[in-house]
């Protein structure tokens, strides 16, 4: 299976640029599984449904979020139609939305694809470890699904580091985001899950983590409670990671980051 994650997308600019490149990238890199981080799409603070929409449109299957999940209300009931769109699955009991949805592919195949939130230098959640595995017990890897995505979303390289190790070899992916900035460890774990710790963004790195770098920088200057953010509005550099796995066992047999478009230097893998 050929799986495509994409990063954070950040504001308008991340949004045009992510709706431009989905199409492309499906078809240049034959993929079967399109999932994007939406969470920062609407002005850098969550997802409006119309935003959703039109990821859903450009080729996204599913749409990951984060601690942003609810800073647009009205993903809400949108959620409540559109499971596939998801939040981290240790929110409180009771949070709307899912924290997982099962994939079925044009040709049959299940793909399994989950949100988890950490929880160093984030708010207070419950464990991602202890749910993730609740989570992982439903399914076996290579049987009742053909691959299982999961995007981490947390801030600490090393929560992100021991989380991925916990689950190689049941998952397919494991892949962070919320930093928005990409990392060059991706790699194939020993047990044969795929694993970056951070995607990077979909949006423009002339910015701090894509908000306007004036504001932004301001406010560790002055230590004021400054002007409102706003994304930064120059092309975007479209972030993420593609993973080709294996059929027979769900595992992971190729890595390769995704950097196009926009300042970053670009990385695109040729299938
Ligand atoms: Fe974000
Ligand atoms: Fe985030």
């Amino acid at each position: 299976m050929n799986i495509l994650f994409l990063g954070d997308v950040v504001g308008r600019a991340g949004r045009e640029g992510a709706a431009a490149a989905l199409p492309k990238l499906r078809d240049a890199l034959k993929i079967d599984l399109a999932i994007i981080n939406g969470e920062s799409a609407s002005h850098g603070f969550g997802l409006a449904p119309d935003m959703a929409q039109s990821l859903f449109a450009a080729g996204a299957d599913v749409i990951t979020l984060g601690n942003h999940a609810w800073d647009r209300k009205e993903i809400v009931p949108y959620m409540a139609e559109h499971p596939r769109v998801i939040r981290p699955l240790n929110f409180p009991p009771g949070t709307p939305g899912g924290g997982s949805i099962l994939v079925e592919l044009a040709d049959g195949r299940r793909a399994l694809v989950m949100n988890a939130m950490g929880r160093l230098f984030m708010d207070p959640l419950d464990c991602p470890f202890r749910l993730t595995t609740v989570e992982l017990s439903k399914y076996k890897l290579g049987h009742s699904v053909a691959a299982i995505v999961i995007d981490f979303h947390a801030e600490a390289t090393s929560e992100k580091m021991a989380y991925a190790h916990s689950f190689d070899g049941e998952v397919s992916l494991v892949v962070g985001t919320h930093t928005h900035c990409p990392s060059a460890d991706h790699q194939i774990l020993p047990g044969g899950t795929a694993f970056q710790s951070d995607a990077g963004m979909c949006g423009d790195y002339d910015s701090v983590i894509g908000m306007g770098k004036d504001i932004a920088t301001a406010r560790f200057w002055r230590k004021l409670p400054g002007e409102r953010l706003n994304p930064a509005e120059g092309e975007a550099t479209i972030c993420g990671t593609f993973v080709q796995t294996s059929d027979a066992t769900g595992l992971a047999v190729r890595i390769e980051p995704i950097r196009t478009g926009g300042r970053l230097s670009q990385t695109l893998p040729s299938v």
